[in-house]
């Protein structure tokens, strides 16, 4: 046999599936033995295809466009509000993230950011039961359309529930969409007494 016959021909695709059943066994073992890991941010729950992050000033175009996604999917469809949104959000994020004021979440699926939220925290009087001068709340939770029931928003979620707890705040606030309530309700979310006059 020629040294050429003797050679074995490999590709990427030969690798494909015993690197993914190994990426599989490797996920499974974290979540058992080390689930304190997958709440460490910036990197935060990696699965096979979907990796959950911390957000950073590079992403303000990714955080735009949920902004923008989720009004439209809420039926705000004025393009001329909606720029005007974009146009004075866009500063905002750059400072309100650079400030602490804001932390985002993103899901990566690849390159490709697929979803993503923020907690938002405000300066709030205190309370009898929480004696610290502000509040949290998440906004801006959207998953692009081909990536929803897959989880991805829960696990968005959970993160950012787990850094506000593990941030000392003793409750977290958010506006439900209709899409969005039976996730929050599932989560452990109920309802308020909060009150509103539109002016
Ligand atoms: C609301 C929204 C963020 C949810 O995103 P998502 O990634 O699809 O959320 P999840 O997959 O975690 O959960 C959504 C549903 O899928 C279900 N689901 C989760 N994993 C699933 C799976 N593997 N197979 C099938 N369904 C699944 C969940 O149980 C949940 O069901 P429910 O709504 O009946 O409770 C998304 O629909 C969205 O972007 N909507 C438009 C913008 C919006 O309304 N944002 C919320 C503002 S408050």
């Amino acid at each position: 046999m020629t040294e050429a016959e003797n050679e074995v021909h490999l590709d990427a695709s030969t690798f494909q599936r015993p690197l993914e059943q190994l990426a599989e066994v490797l996920a499974q073992k974290v979540k058992r033995e080390a689930p304190q890991l997958l709440s460490a941010p910036p990197f935060v729950a990696v699965d096979l295809h979907v990796l959950i992050r911390q957000a950073t000033l590079d992403d303000i175009p990714a955080l735009l466009r949920h902004r923008r996604g989720m009004y439209e999917d809420m039926g705000y469809n004025d393009r001329e509000q909606l720029r005007a949104m974009i146009s004075t959000c866009t500063p905002y994020l750059a400072m309100a993230l650079a400030n602490g004021t804001l932390h985002g979440w993103l899901a990566q699926a690849g390159d490709r950011v697929v979803a993503g939220g923020f907690v938002l925290i405000s300066p709030w009087p205190s309370h009898p039961y929480d004696g610290k001068c502000r509040r949290a709340t998440i906004l801006n939770m959207y998953t692009d359309p081909e990536f929803r029931r897959q989880g991805i928003a829960r696990r968005l979620m959970q993160t950012m529930i787990d850094w506000c707890r593990k941030a000392g705040f003793v409750h977290v606030d958010l506006h439900a969409s209709d899409k969005g309530r039976p996730l929050y309700e599932s989560l452990g979310f109920k309802s308020t007494n909060e009150m509103r006059l539109k002016l």
